[in-house]
């Protein structure tokens, strides 16, 4: 497929330029009163978004490095999440698995505009065990479990109806495919354990509020950032 660039751009810029941001809710909230660990004021201001009509609320951007030190990005959604990691689901065929297994680090970014959040996540990257992606994988629809199992995400598309077909009845898929196994050999859950959180609350009145949490050995600290 080709195309031509023309006078788009200008009109582009100009309808860029007449954008205004939303004024969001801007809840409460205090710094000083936050809890000690991370991920339990993620959880809150999750179940908040959701409360206050965010849709879909737990998908993300995933932003990841390749192995020439570039920087990648694309929407997914959470998973899990436990004590510190943060669990995505990726084929290690696909550039993001690529990456993930390559250059074992990630950065995650939620944004709720409805209340003027944001959560940002950077760590370290680890496979989860089979135990936890064959439980993941039970979890997924048969439809997501049939897209695992053609596998191939991101390769160039030459055939629509190859892959509606082998899509098409995604139970027969599976039984012929991996006769009683638990997943599908690329597919995996990855886990981001946190070493830094930050939390952004935009505000109508006073100015922002931005938390950051890093992780020492045992703790958290936590430090409040310039808006
Ligand atoms: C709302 C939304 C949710 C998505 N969720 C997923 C997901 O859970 N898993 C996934 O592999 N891709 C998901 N995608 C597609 C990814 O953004 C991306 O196009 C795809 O994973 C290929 O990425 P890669 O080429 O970097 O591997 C989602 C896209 C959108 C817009």
């Amino acid at each position: 497929m080709t195309g031509t660039v023309g006078p788009v751009r200008s009109e582009l810029s100009e309808f860029l330029a007449g954008l205004s941001w939303p004024r969001p809710q801007s809840p409460e909230f205090d710094p000083e009163h936050a809890p000690a660990d991370p991920v339990v004021l993620f959880g809150t201001w999750l179940r908040e978004a959701v409360a206050a009509g965010v849709p879909a609320a737990h998908v993300m951007t995933l932003a990841t490095v390749d192995a020439a030190g570039r920087p990648d990005a694309r929407v997914t959604v959470l998973e899990d999440v436990d004590e510190h990691a943060f669990w995505v689901a990726a084929s290690e065929s696909s550039p993001k698995g690529k990456q993930l297994g390559r250059v074992p680090v990630a950065a995650l970014v939620f944004h709720w505009p409805q209340l003027g959040r944001q959560v940002r996540v950077r760590g370290t990257v680890r496979p989860a065990d089979a135990a936890r992606t064959e439980a993941a994988f039970e979890r997924l629809s048969a439809h997501a479990r049939a897209e695992a199992l053609v596998d191939r995400q991101s390769r160039p598309l030459h055939d629509e109806a190859w892959l509606s077909n082998a899509l098409g009845d995604p139970t027969e898929l599976l039984e012929l495919e991996v006769p009683g196994a638990a997943s599908a050999p690329a597919w995996r859950l990855w886990g981001v354990d946190a070493g830094r959180m930050e939390f952004f609350q935009a505000s109508t009145s006073e100015h922002h509020q931005r938390l950051r949490y890093s992780r020492t050995e045992q703790t958290w600290t936590t430090e409040l950032l310039r808006p």
